[in-house]
């Protein structure tokens, strides 16, 4: 009973949660003997660690904790949201060069997807944000590769059938029609893998462009694609209530 209670991590966590790198890169360096705990080198990245009673330490520095860092970026199409690429494409790492702490995304944009992701060092911020209980709305413009009718809007509003589940209740405005295609916004509540392009191609058409403009109630604003720049202290209030 006693043992529950401790504030238990293992030590692949405490390392990458003290923002020096990913988790992959915590094990290396676990390995590798650079990480002592209360003064002996540990070696095994499962290995757990009291918070409160544990000094762990880094090439023989102390583990200190790292301020909180919350970032907006406007990715570009052409990167992933992912650290490291087996095919070596562009990722949004290379978007935060100047960023020594280690950030990581909350939630996904496809390759193919541009708009506002937020990365941050807080992990328990990233994983509230993602949670669909917390119903945190994230708005996308759609163009899709079809005149859609009303009654295929009315689809998206009501939810979709996906091969993970129906979707939830969400908005969707048509924008404009020109020419053979539609120019939607839609806000969702929840984040599903390919969510957009899934619902668009269950009402039978298929998404040709896709941007996220807002995630709550931060819109893209100046902000110039490619760019980053930090969330406020409003933002941050906002997003958390
Ligand atoms: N929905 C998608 O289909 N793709 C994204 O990148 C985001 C939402």
């Amino acid at each position: 009973m006693e043992q529950k209670k401790r504030p238990l991590k293992t030590l692949e966590r405490v390392i990458s949660k003290a923002g020096l790198g990913s988790r992959t890169d915590a094990r290396g360096w676990i390995h590798a003997g650079k990480v002592e705990v209360n003064g002996h080198v540990v070696e095994n990245p499962d290995h757990w660690i009291d918070m409160e009673r544990d000094r762990v330490s880094f090439d023989g520095k102390p583990l200190e904790r790292q301020e909180r860092i919350y970032i907006l970026l406007y990715k570009p199409t052409g990167y992933i949201t992912t650290y490291k690429d087996p095919d070596n494409r562009p990722t949004v790492y290379d978007l935060l060069k100047d960023v020594d702490t280690f950030i990581v995304p909350v939630g996904r944009l496809d390759l193919d997807t541009s708009g506002l992701l937020i990365l941050t060092n807080d992990t328990q911020f990233a994983e509230r944000i993602m949670n669909p209980d917390f119903h945190v709305p994230k708005t996308y413009l759609v163009k899709a590769s079809a005149l859609l009718t009303e009654e295929q809007l009315q689809q998206l509003r009501k939810g979709v059938e996906l091969a993970d589940g129906p979707t939830r209740a969400a908005k969707v405005t048509r924008l404009r029609d020109s020419g053979k295609y539609t120019h939607l916004e839609i806000t969702l509540t929840e984040g599903r893998n390919r969510q957009v392009r899934r619902m668009i191609e269950a009402i039978g058409a298929r998404v040709m462009k896709l941007v996220r403009v807002r995630i709550g109630d931060i819109a893209i604003g100046d902000l110039p694609i490619g760019e980053w720049r930090l969330l406020t202290r409003q933002e941050l209030t906002k997003l958390r209530q």
